[in-house]
């Protein structure tokens, strides 16, 4: 026993189905090139026909659990963040353990934090664990973000797509990576730069028969956010680093919440931190929100981007707004 809360296994999925730059010309008046030089976004997956938030978690747990060499019935604790779950209710939480057979599962939950909510969870477990040291914590990041994008809205339409990420949370052995530390803030007073759902939910419920308007899809004010965005990540991802003694030239990867590679790449200015250490794959998958950062790091961590004795820099910002990091050690 480490007494630390370990990363035990790391596994993510994405649909098959691809939707290129090209695809979005013939849906909406808009360009490759300009998809490409505003976002750096070349394609993103699309999930199935029926192929809900809990159907992606459930593949990237199923990998995630076998990394880390635990049957789903070890599992106690379940969160999933997602702002798409497949329901109000039953949660994409409960659907999940359903799906695994997750047996001896204590609790399940769904945390709504928009693009944070992976490292907002990951710091949640990282309390579970405290509380309860022989738990052992499925922390999924899943969206079908597709499910809530209006298809002729350009400003929205060409920038998400669907991925799930998952990691597996105990206390393990000293030689298993770790969660060094963490760091959440939110900001409820400019939740307007990134609505969804205006209408449709309990604030402005739909009536039988009322047809969808465009305020149940994604909307945001994006010149706005990339500047809160880039100054939110930096200052702490910033001010983590300085409670541990550390600066970003002790950080061996940086995997930054993948929205655009734009933000990615004012981030790497703000942080004077070389772009070629900054983990990208949002040219490949667009921004897939809470599933993003478990996604990029997942995906680094089986194509073999990190090796053992690095440390990781995880770093999000979303809707609410929320933004958060966390600092592991491999
Ligand atoms: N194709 C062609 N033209 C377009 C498209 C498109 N897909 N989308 C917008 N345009 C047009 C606009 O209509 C506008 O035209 P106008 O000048 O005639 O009005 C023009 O392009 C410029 O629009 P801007 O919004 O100013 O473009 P900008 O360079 O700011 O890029 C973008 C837009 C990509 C959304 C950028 O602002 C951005 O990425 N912002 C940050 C988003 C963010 O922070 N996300 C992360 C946090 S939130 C989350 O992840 C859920």
């Amino acid at each position: 026993m480490s007494g630390q809360p370990n990363i035990l296994g790391l596994g993510y999925y994405v649909p098959d189905s691809v939707l290129t730059n090209p695809d979005l010309e013939e849906m909406v008046e808009t360009s490759d090139e300009w998809i490409t030089t505003r976002t750096g976004i070349k394609e993103r997956r699309i999930a199935a026909e029926g192929q809900g938030c809990s159907d992606l978690a459930f593949h990237a747990s199923r990998r995630a659990l076998k990394d880390a060499g635990c049957d789903a019935g070890d599992v106690t604790h379940i969160l999933l963040a997602t702002f798409t779950p497949d329901y109000c209710t039953p949660t994409s939480s409960c659907v999940l353990q359903g799906q695994l057979g997750a047996t001896r599962c204590q609790m399940a939950a769904d945390v709504g934090a928009g693009c944070s909510g992976f490292i907002y969870s990951l710091d949640l477990a990282r309390g579970l664990l405290a509380i309860d040291p022989g738990a052992v914590i499925l922390v999924v990041g899943s969206e079908v973000c597709t499910a809530r994008l209006n298809f002729s809205d350009r400003n929205t339409c060409v920038l998400f797509g669907d991925g799930a990420g998952a990691a597996v949370i105990g206390d393990g052995s000293e030689a298993d990576p770790c969660v060094v530390d963490a760091l959440q803030h939110s900001d409820g007073t400019l939740g307007h730069l990134l609505p969804v759902g205006q209408e449709g939910g309990s604030a402005s419920p739909y009536h039988l028969g009322q047809a969808v308007s465009e305020d149940f899809f994604i909307q945001m004010k994006g010149r706005e956010l990339f500047r809160h965005a880039v100054r939110g990540m930096a200052d702490l991802s910033t001010k983590l680093l300085h409670r541990n003694g550390l600066s970003t030239a002790d950080v061996d990867l940086f995997i930054p919440h993948q929205a655009n590679l734009r933000i990615i790449e004012a981030l790497a200015k703000k942080l004077e931190y070389p772009m070629q250490n900054i983990y990208v794959n949002v040219d490949r998958y667009g921004n897939t929100s809470a599933a993003s950062v478990i996604l990029a790091l997942s995906e680094a961590y089986v194509g073999g981007r990190i090796t053992s004795g690095d440390r990781v820099m995880l770093t999000a910002f979303g809707a609410g707004l929320t933004w958060g990091s966390a600092l592991l050690q491999f």
